[in-house]
């Protein structure tokens, strides 16, 4: 299959430039687009055979449900019969924005698009490209992130043509997206809301607008591996990995520098390429074949935004090793450091103690 690649300005388009995509998702076919957190790659969220095909063109395990995204309330009540008084002020709050909710599905959401389950996520992105795609085409466009299964997600439309180019029929290419990391899952079906995968809206933001909310341990530990079973099932699977071997250094700063250009040295004098995910703080403070920066460690917005287009640089550049250094979990660094523990297989090295300790908590 030829894949068309389109470029869409986000600030400047007019209606017109979508019907060709929106066409393609009437039919069944498959369009990656860019929403605020990453690229989603979408079909008809209504239609069994679309969602096929997305398992299909990810490699995904078809077990793993899809997100459905919406430009209006309206469209909710197309998906569920359930909205609750907390959904309600959630959405009031956070969309359009990146916060998925979980509800109770009803009959027209075929279990293709759920992975089996009786409920359903619901999004509504703010994109000005996402949301008129969804307008234009009057699809309620079901789309994971538009990588290749067990790829960090594309935060551009250039890693999203590395990894389904030929077997997609659309890209829309309206830039870099904003915020670089997947949405916030919350599941409003338990008794008390639960986070089931933490992102840029935070169990703070949520509280503050509906009263207690829990989190799913599974989430911020080796989870399955410690019998905890995530909510997500997507959360199950190893994630976001480079092709490179990652390791996190956790404890003083100097002292995860000392050990990174230390265990770096190691693996350069046996000849393997080395890189090294700094921050401005230590950027110029490490000996590597490639050091990137992923920005300020004040400024976790940046973090979230450079995360994965950083892994995948590395693997262009074939880096072999892959050091990083530990961020604070509070406010966004929480989703930030449970997608580079997932990145990294969990392996930890604590400096203080200098022993590989691969616990889930840092
Ligand atoms: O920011 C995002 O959420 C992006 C953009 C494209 O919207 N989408 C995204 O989708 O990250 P995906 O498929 O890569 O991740 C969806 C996650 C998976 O972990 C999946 O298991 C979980 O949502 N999920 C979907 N439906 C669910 C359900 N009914 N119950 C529990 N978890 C669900
Ligand atoms: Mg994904």
């Amino acid at each position: 299959m030829k894949t068309k690649v389109k470029q869409v300005n986000r600030d400047n388009f007019s209606r017109s430039e979508f019907e060709e995509a929106s066409e393609i998702l009437r039919s069944g076919g498959l369009v990656a687009f860019p929403t605020e957190t990453v690229y989603g790659l979408g079909g008809d969220g209504l239609l069994s055979s679309a969602a096929e095909k997305i398992y299909a063109a990810k490699g995904r395990p078809s077990d793993n449900p899809l997100i459905i995204h919406i430009s209006s309330m309206d469209d909710l009540t197309q998906l569920t019969d359930e909205v609750s008084e907390k959904a309600n002020r959630l959405a009031d709050a956070f969309w359009p924005g990146p916060l998925t909710m979980i509800f109770q599905k009803n009959d027209k959401v075929p279990y293709g698009t759920t992975g089996g389950l009786d409920t359903v996520a619901v999004r509504m992105p703010n994109h000005p490209i996402a949301l008129e795609l969804i307008r234009t085409s009057g699809v309620l466009i079901a789309a994971p992130s538009a990588n290749t299964s067990g790829r960090p997600s594309p935060t551009k439309a250039e890693h999203v043509v590395e990894d389904l180019d030929g077997k997609i029929d659309m890209i829309i290419d309206g830039g870099e997206v904003g915020i670089g990391i997947e949405s916030t899952i919350v599941d409003l079906t338990s008794e008390i809301p639960t986070i089931l995968r933490p992102g840029y809206i935070t169990k703070e933001m949520l509280e503050e607008v509906i009263g207690e909310v829990a989190i799913d341990q599974a989430i911020l530990t080796k989870g399955v591996k410690d019998g905890l079973k995530p909510k997500a099932p997507g959360m199950k699977y190893k994630h976001y990995a480079p092709k490179g071997d990652l390791t996190l250094y956790k404890g003083l700063q100097s002292e995860v520098v000392d050990e990174i250009n230390k265990d770096a040295a190691k693996k350069r004098a046996q000849n393997y390429k080395v890189g090294v995910i700094a921050t401005e703080e230590t950027k110029e403070m490490y000996d590597a074949d490639y050091v990137m920066c992923i920005g300020s460690r004040n400024d976790e917005e940046s973090i979230a935004r450079h995360l994965y287009g950083i892994l995948r640089e590395f693997d262009h550049l074939e880096v072999k090793y892959i050091y990083g250094e530990c961020f604070s979990k509070n406010n966004l660094g929480q989703a930030i450091m449970n997608r580079l523990l997932k990145a990294a297989g969990y392996h930890v090295v604590d400096v203080s103690g200098r022993e590989r300790c691969d616990k889930d908590e840092i």
